[in-house]
């Protein structure tokens, strides 16, 4: 075996096909999926410009995604290798493409900003030389035929970091169980679940999970203390409402706090947190049911 190559594989299906298909450039969507194994599924489309989705994913985005996540995993390891600790990496990319007069188009730079939080700010300046050498082994960067430029961005250090996320949030049960990431995962591991119960999943009505996931989230950080993001996209909360169009009978609830639970306990909380948190949610769970149970039912009855 050669351990020099490695494949990749994944699979796409176009799912905008609609009852036309490619008759005219209008009668067709762009929609698509992209599958790997064992993975959450990607919802594809072509940039808003060309008939697509803004929704969803397009081409340029995930190549961009591709060289943003390449030069992470490459700085990374080269931090290890000359004893740099990062303790927090985010990046800001942008990349240009450029459309011909036939149709073709091509990227011609991509810009990565990334902005590194270092243990130990006397290592900056090694730090900001090491993204010269991650460009030069990043896989996806030395793949494609445009320039990758990287320009740092100012970062604080640890601790810096920390005091300006707390300042906001400071004394909210949001920041006390550790912020956006502790929701973040709540509501990846809770919709997991969903996804893996064919029963419980039939009930919600969208496709693909991942906006309903984003929502359940930001609801969760802000009625937690944390950003007000979701009543910014969403307005007024209004569970109650929001819920009218779902049967939610007992049997629904007690799934829904089957899956919770899992979440909940996932995230390994101090005891008096965790019982905070998961109060809360057995309370509201019981107050969003909706639906009488008939006298002899059996079964979820979602529908
Ligand atoms: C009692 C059992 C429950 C069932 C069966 C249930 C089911 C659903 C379904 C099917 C959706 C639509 C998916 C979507 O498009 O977002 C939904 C949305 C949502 N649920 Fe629940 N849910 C339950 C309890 C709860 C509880 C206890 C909370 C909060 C503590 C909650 C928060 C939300 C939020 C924030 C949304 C998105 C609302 C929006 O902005 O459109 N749900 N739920």
């Amino acid at each position: 075996m050669d351990l020099s190559q490695h494949t990749y594989e994944i699979s796409l299906e176009w799912t905008g096909a609609r009852e036309a298909g490619t008759r005219d450039y209008r009668s067709y969507g762009r929609d698509h999926v992209v599958r790997a194994a064992g993975l959450p599924d990607l919802p594809g489309t072509a940039d808003p410009t060309f008939h697509g989705d803004k929704d969803r994913w397009n081409p340029e985005q995930l190549l961009l995604a591709a060289l943003s996540q390449c030069h992470m995993l490459s700085y990374l390891h080269i931090a290890v290798k000359h004893e740099v600790v990062v303790t927090g990496y985010s990046d800001d990319a942008a990349g240009t493409l450029r459309l011909n007069r036939d149709g073709s188009g091509e990227f011609t730079g991509a810009v990565l900003r990334p902005r590194v939080v270092l243990a130990d700010e006397g290592q900056r300046e090694l730090a900001d030389s090491l993204h010269a050498e991650a460009n030069r082994v990043c896989f996806i960067a030395r793949s494609v035929n445009f320039p990758v430029e990287h320009e740092p961005v100012a970062a604080e250090t640890a601790a810096d970091d920390a005091a300006a996320g707390a300042d906001e949030y400071a004394g909210t049960f949001y920041a006390q169980v550790g912020g956006k990431e502790t929701f973040r995962r709540l509501a990846a591991k809770f919709y997991e679940g969903v996804a893996a119960d064919p029963e419980f999943r039939a009930m919600y009505p969208e496709e693909d999970l991942g906006p309903a996931t984003e929502r359940l989230q930001l609801f969760l950080e802000q009625y937690w203390g944390g950003p007000t993001t979701y009543s910014e996209n969403r307005g007024h909360p209004r569970l109650r409402m929001r819920h009218m169009p779902y049967k939610v009978n007992s049997a629904a609830r007690d799934k829904w706090l089957e899956h919770m639970r899992t979440a909940v306990d996932s995230l390994e909380l101090p005891p008096l947190q965790h019982e905070v948190l998961w109060d809360y949610l057995e309370r509201a769970a019981h107050s969003l049911v909706n639906t009488p149970d008939q006298p002899h039912s059996q079964g979820l009855r979602l529908l």
